[in-house]
């Protein structure tokens, strides 16, 4: 055993010699980012060594005289048989941070995209029944009565009960005078029975509907009674501090316990979200009968336990793209373990439940006479173009800046976020707007739309998204090699720190919306189509309550096109789950989609590259594309 001392906290613990420093300093309660999953590649978890001797392999990423002076990633070393003493820099270790929580829930559901009352009908059902009494020597059992009261109701199928069902059944037809509710799914010819209550409570039965981001995580509460959308949760994946994209949570699930880890953490979020919406309406988890998941094919893996390795490698193989009913008790979702889960069906291995739940909130699939193209703006993003003919999709990794990651004052869309920013021409202050009207929080994804546009239109930033070092502002300071905007001093804003957003936050944002605007380009170019060819731009994605795309355009994250093209549809895998999860015939619609949906790898595009790269400014290389960025600049 080696005994570690973390400073400064002076935590310390015992562990196995050959202990990965990193993992020790996670048992001994030190959480750490590590974006990259691990992989020695993002820097996030250095530490000094003060004193001890390790084995360490840190010399892709620190300089021969970093290591000299005792650095060391802490991903990629080991303990040796000494007592170690290792310093961690202050802000390691420390709660919350960039995906720091709030409590807030934003409903971005559009009431529009909710299905009709005629294609209300959800998995789980509840009916009545008044169950014959016992009677001596009938021969029958409790199940034996209940079975032919459940029979005369739906008919002759064949009725599976649970144990745990069983085990409540004769107390509860002795409760309420043999009345009861039954909750029951209906599953080719069968009955599943998911719960029996005493007494009439046919009209108390509840579903969910989640959508699993790789960096934020929706749960809507449904009334499977009238198929409303009561309460909406949504908060960080807790998994993010395990890597920031998927390709890092799929490195990181290299190892087994890690694999477990992220099921765990994401586990946890759910449930976390599920707590919070049944406390908010005061029900209990158990009276949630119905669950649908949408997520990516990582996601979906990680959520089930399934190693995700085969995504990323040739041939790019997913264990599964249809995920069978699973159980709630098996799956690990804190809802009545008896109900079924249903997974929306994936396309690929990078097109996942989250896409085929989002164009369902379309009318991509359906159109006969036009082409409609949807961009979902998520940590990846997706790009569907089609019609009733044809549906294909591609994928990109955007990076989470517009969700918040990666973005030192970046936040989701709650209360305290700074959703939009005027800035001055002459001084180059700026005036904001935050959700809530309350003291800002920090930044979320239309805010740094709105603030970058701005900055680009008055002449603050330029086209690689530097300051103007030219001129001065009292909003804008250069530090060293980076410039650095300040939206609010400590003073004025939420977190008692300055609200800022530094260059490299700049560029991080610019590589984002130039994975997307280059993908989508690609995929047009492909088909031999142009944007101008396109009906409808269905725009989706948790990044804001609304988005300027006027200002989208302005950074050349959308196409530079007639306002009345775009749809801004909010978080289209959550809307998507919540119409599967009240409507049977929308899931056979999803079902239609997954089969149709044909995948466009970008990696074997010889011209992405060229494509990204000319995307790589604010709003293009080409000002041909963007004309009225182009006479701005000209005025
Ligand atoms: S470099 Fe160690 S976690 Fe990224």
């Amino acid at each position: 055993m080696a005994k570690i001392t973390f400073q400064p906290s002076g935590k310390s613990i015992d562990v196995e010699l050959g202990t990965e420093l990193l993992r020790a300093a996670s048992q001994a309660g030190i959480e750490i980012e590590t974006p990259c999953g691990g992989e020695g590649t993002c820097g996030k978890c250095i530490g000094k060594i003060i004193s001890g001797k390790v084995d360490s392999d840190s010399s892709g990423y620190l300089s021969n005289e970093d290591i000299a002076e005792g650095f060391v990633l802490t991903c990629r070393t080991k303990t040796l048989d000494t007592p170690l003493t290792i310093e961690f820099s202050e802000n390691l270790g420390s709660e919350g941070g960039q995906f720091g929580n709030s409590d807030e829930d934003i409903s971005l559901v559009r009431k529009e995209l909710f299905p009709k009352e005629k294609e209300f009908e959800p998995l789980a059902k509840k009916i009545f029944l008044n169950v014959p009494e016992p009677k001596t020597n009938d021969g029958l059992s409790d199940i034996d009565r209940l079975k032919k009261a459940i029979q005369n109701e739906l008919g002759k199928n064949e009725i599976v009960f649970p144990l745990q069902v069983i085990r409540s059944v004769a107390d509860t037809l002795r409760s309420h005078d043999r009345k009861i509710t039954l909750t029951y799914v209906k599953d080719s010819n069968r009955y599943i029975i998911i719960n029996v209550e005493p007494g009439d409570t046919t009209t108390y039965l509840f579903g969910i509907a989640v959508d699993v981001g790789t960096t934020t995580i929706s749960v809507q509460l449904i009334s499977q009674h009238d198929g409303k959308a009561i309460a909406t949760a949504t908060d960080y994946n807790s998994q993010v501090k395990c890597g920031l994209d998927v390709i890092s949570r799929i490195n990181y699930a290299k190892r087994p316990e890690r694999l477990q880890e992220l099921r765990n953490l994401v586990l946890e979020s759910i449930n976390k979200l599920i707590f919070k919406l049944c406390d908010k309406k005061q029900i209990k988890n158990s009276d949630i009968s119905d669950a649908v998941v949408s997520g990516n094919t990582t996601m979906a893996h990680l959520l089930l336990g399934l190693n995700p390795e085969y995504i990323r490698l040739e041939p790019y193989t997913p264990t599964l793209l249809k995920t069978p009913y699973l159980v709630a008790s098996e799956v690990g979702i804190n809802i009545n373990p008896n109900s079924l889960i249903y997974f929306s069906p994936a396309v690929g291995s990078y097109v996942g439940g989250d896409i085929t739940a989002g164009i369902l909130c379309t009318d991509l699939a359906s159109d006969t006479q036009n082409i409609h193209l949807f961009i979902d703006i998520g940590t990846n993003g997706e790009i569907v173009v089609g019609n009733s003919e044809f549906l294909l999709a591609c994928a990109c990794s955007a990076g989470p800046a517009f969700e918040g990651g990666g973005i030192d004052c970046g936040m989701r869309a709650a209360t305290g976020a700074i959703e939009k920013v005027d800035i001055d021409s002459e001084t180059g202050t700026p005036k904001y707007q935050t959700i809530g009207n309350v003291k800002p929080k920090g930044i979320c994804g239309t805010g740094m739309i709105s603030l970058l546009a701005n900055l680009l239109l008055t002449g603050w930033i330029d086209h690689a998204g530097k300051f103007n070092r030219a001129k001065t502002s009292p909003s804008i300071k250069i530090a060293g090699k980076y410039g650095y905007y300040i939206i609010t001093g400590a003073s004025e804003s939420g977190t008692g720190k300055p609200i800022q957003i530094s260059e490299l936050d700049i560029d991080n944002i610019i590589r984002a919306k130039a994975a997307i605007y280059s993908a989508c380009s690609l995929m047009l170019k492909h088909i031999g189509i142009t944007f101008n060819e396109i009906t409808t731009i269905y725009i989706a994605g948790g990044f804001g309550r609304f988005i300027d795309l006027k200002l989208a355009a302005t950074i050349g994250l959308v196409p530079e096109l007639p306002i009345e093209k775009f749809k801004y549809i909010g978080n289209s895998s959550l809307i998507g789950s919540y119409m599967v999860c009240i409507s049977q015939a929308y899931k056979e619609k999803q079902n239609v989609i997954a089969n149709r949906v044909t995948y466009f790898d970008l990696s074997n595009e010889p011209g992405y590259m060229d494509q990204y790269t000319a995307a790589l400014f604010l709003p293009h290389t080409d000002l041909d594309l963007f004309p009225s960025v182009k006479s701005e600049n000209s005025t």
